[in-house]
Formats: C-alpha cells, structure tokens, sequence
C-alpha cells in the first residue's frame, strides 16, 4: 500500500460479526490496524485473545494477530482517524417505520467530521439503504467542504459473506467496490487489495442495491417454500413430495425447503428497499409469510395434540441458523414466546449458543412435542432419532420443517420417524 503520515493502515469501527473478522485479517496480512467498539466488554474479550462470537478459524487469527501486535484497540471513534482507511462496520438496523436506522453511522460520522484530513478514506462496509453512500459524502461534503473523490474518498464495499465463512470467503468472493466521484473507487479498494478475491468496481447506489437485492432474493427464495408449506398443510399434501415432484429432473431452477427463516440480516434488508418500493408492500408479504411459520407450526401441533397447556415441549435450537451461534432476531424465541402463550412447559436447547440452555436429554425427556427450530448439524444427525425413541414416548410429535432427517413429515410421531427417514435397522 502507499506510503503516508497515517500511522495505521486502516482502522475498523465497529468490532461485531462483519468488523472484527475484517480487522483481524488485515492485521493478520500484515497491515496495522485499529480496531474501534464502544463495548467495553467486546473489547475485554479481544484484549484476553479470546473471540467473543463463534467465527470459523478467526480464533486461531486472534492468537496470532495479538502476538504480532498488529491490532491495536479503542473506544473512541475519533481514534480511526490514526488510518488512512476508515472503514465503517456498525450495525444498520430497521426502524418500524419500514425505515434504515441510522443512528450508529450518524453518530460515527459525528465522532469523525472534525478529525477527517485530505487523504482518508472512509469505506461503508455496513449494509446500507440505496443513497446512503452519497448521503455519507454530501455531509463530509457539506459540513467539512471536502472535495469527495479528490481530497477526502467515501464507497461503499458491502460485506457479503455469511457468518461463519469469513476466511473462507474473503479470498474469493469478489469484493463490490461503490466509490463517490472520480477516484474513491480506486483508493477504496487498495485496502481490499490485501486480499485475493477480485475486485468488481460500480457506483455506490449500484453497489448497495447489489447487497440488499442478494439477501432480498434469500428471503424470498425462503418465503415460497414456506407458503408452499402452508399451503399444503390446507389441501392434506405433503410439502416435500411436492417439492421433489418440482425439482426433480426440472430443468429450469428448482425450490428450496422450508424452515424458520430469519436472522439479522435478511429480516431487515428489505425493509432497505421497500422505504421507496415501486411494488410497496411486495416484500412486506414476503416478510409476513415467514414470520408466521412459528405460528403455522404452532397450531399444526394443537390440530394433531389438543391443548398444549401443561405439556411438556422441547424446543431443539436457538440459533437463527445451522451451526451458528448468532440468536439475533431468530424466530426460534418467537415460537418459544408462542408457546409460553399456550401455557406449555417449554424446554429449550442448543449445543451452538452461548447462553445456558437445557441438555438434550432434559430438553426430550417426557417431551410431548419436539420442535426443531434450527437445522444444526447435530440435530441431522439420524442418531437424535435414537434419542428421540429413548427419551420421549411413541406418540411424541416431532415437528421438522427442514426434514432433517429425510423423513419428509413436517409433523411425524416418533414412533414412525425412524422406519421414514430409512434409519431404522
Ligand atoms: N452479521 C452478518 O452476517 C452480516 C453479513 C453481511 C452484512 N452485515 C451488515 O454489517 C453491519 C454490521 O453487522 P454486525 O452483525 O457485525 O453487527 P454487530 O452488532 O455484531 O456489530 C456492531 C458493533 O459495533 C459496535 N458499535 C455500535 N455503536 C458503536 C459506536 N458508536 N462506536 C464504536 N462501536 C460501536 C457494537 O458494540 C458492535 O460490536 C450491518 O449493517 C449488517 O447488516 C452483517
């Protein structure tokens, strides 16, 4: 990288998912990095050496990386201004008001006006609403009289790697570079040099809606099997039969399978789009069809058992996916709020979460109801089937939309499960 009066090559504000795994991978290529999170306790753990989130092989980099001494950390924003390269990886939430919540980039824009000099580069790398980017430029713009694309270089180069796959990604996933203006696309992406993975220039707005419109296809592609699901719940057919009759030998794409669709991401990214939508409310339905799956199994469940006050139910899975252990805006606490509401006895686990949780032979235990919530390896495991046998009795209703075991019953008894899914000997 070129040489300059920056005593650091890029600074990361913001030491979450997307952040930490960035700086700690340039730091581990050698570059110094600052690292920025006002959490104190996020960066206790850094500081120990220890990941405060489940990352595959980031571990390893953190001990790495702290014996090199290429990281350093902070808590003021204003520190990032120490590195040519700023590079912005705080959360962008939705509002209720199907609206971009801006508050944490606003105030990080705040902490840096009066510290920015000719020569930084700001780089969005948070998911961010169409406009955003040149929203970002027009105040530097605005309140410092910066020349955008001259002096002062702001893009956008949306993180597109899902958690848990960062190192393997990073290489090679090609990297979206947005910049404002003639040359921050250029300058931008001399940082993302350090990694491997080709670099694909556009316009910022280009490359927002290039991020938002990947995760909007996610959740949509999701959505369709789960009101397929539905569907097939009211017409007395079987949603996996369907869905190979669809798929097999079908040229032409295929469907995927249901489940409990949600997360951080995908549950808010298309509220992004659907601020200024030409089909206002399209996506909103999307959202409204996978929000009701925790329902749809609810009272599937209440049609097949009566009453579920008292009874013992074991949630299997917190996570808002398989093998993480990210809980945020995971639907398995909506089905768990749900059946609260019915007065069952829930007991929950997870091997992946960091939080407490029942083992999995308190949680089957006398279950009457077994609700799988997440598609965790070890729940595919046809070994659970055992368990399952073991802990709970024949007429125990295990509800699966993601068919873990191959059984192809959204709602299957025990008793059947095994000789389904092919696993009886
Ligand atoms: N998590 C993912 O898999 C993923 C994938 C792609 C894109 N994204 C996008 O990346 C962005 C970040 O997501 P995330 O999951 O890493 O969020 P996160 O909540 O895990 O991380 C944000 C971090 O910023 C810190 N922070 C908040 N305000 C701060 C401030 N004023 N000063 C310093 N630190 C501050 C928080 O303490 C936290 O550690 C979001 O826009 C998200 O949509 C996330």
């Amino acid at each position: 990288m070129e040489q300059s009066n920056f005593s650091a090559d890029a600074a990361v504000v913001g030491l979450g998912r997307v952040g930490l795994p960035l700086a700690l991978t340039l730091a581990d290529r050698g570059l110094k990095v600052i690292g920025i999170d006002n959490d104190p306790a996020r960066l206790g753990a850094i500081r120990d050496g220890r990941m405060p989130f489940s990352e595959s092989g980031a571990q390893e980099v953190l001990t790495r990386v702290s014996a090199a001494g290429t990281l350093s950390l902070d808590d003021h924003v204003a520190t990032a201004a120490g590195a040519r390269h700023i590079v912005l990886t705080l959360g962008t939430p939705s509002f209720s008001h199907i609206e971009i919540d801006m508050r944490d980039i606003r105030s990080a824009l705040d902490d840096l006006l009066g510290v920015l000099v000719k020569g930084h580069t700001l780089t969005l790398r948070s998911t961010v609403a169409p406009g955003t980017t040149e929203f970002v430029a027009g105040y530097l713009a605005k309140h410092r009289g910066f020349r955008i694309g001259e002096e002062v270089f702001v893009a956008h180069v949306p993180e597109r790697i899902a958690a848990g796959r960062f190192l393997a990604e990073i290489d090679t996933l090609p990297c979206i570079v947005g910049g404002v203006g003639e040359r921050s696309g250029d300058v931008a992406a001399e940082l993302f040099e350090a990694f491997s993975a080709p670099i694909v220039k556009t316009t910022p707005v280009q490359a927002e809606l290039a991020k938002i419109w990947a995760n909007i296809l996610r959740y949509t592609n999701f959505a369709l099997p789960n009101l397929l699901m539905m569907d097939c719940e009211r017409y007395g057919a079987n949603v996996f039969e369907v869905i190979d009759l669809i798929n097999r030998d079908y040229p032409r794409g295929g469907i995927a399978k249901p489940g409990l669709t949600a997360g951080t991401c995908l549950r808010k990214d298309f509220a992004f789009s659907e601020e200024r939508s030409n089909a206002p409310g399209m996506l909103l339905a999307v959202s409204r069809v996978n929000e009701s799956v925790p329902l749809f199994l609810l009272e599937g469940a209440k049609r097949r058992l009566g009453t579920l006050a008292g009874r013992k139910v074991a949630v299997l899975g917190l996570a808002f996916k398989a093998d993480t252990d990210d809980e945020r805006d995971s639907l398995a606490h909506k089905l768990i709020r749900l059946l609260e509401r019915e007065l069952a006895d829930v007991c929950v686990h997870d091997p992946h979460v960091s939080g407490p949780t029942a083992t999995l032979q308190a949680a089957l235990q006398d279950a009457e109801a077994v609700f799988l919530a997440a598609n965790h390896s070890e729940f595919r495991d046809p070994r659970l089937l055992e368990k399952l046998a073991q802990a709970c009795s024949k007429h125990c209703l295990v509800i699966d939309p993601w068919d873990c075991w191959g059984a192809g019953q959204v709602f299957g008894y025990a008793s059947e499960l095994a000789t389904l899914s092919g696993a009886a000997s």
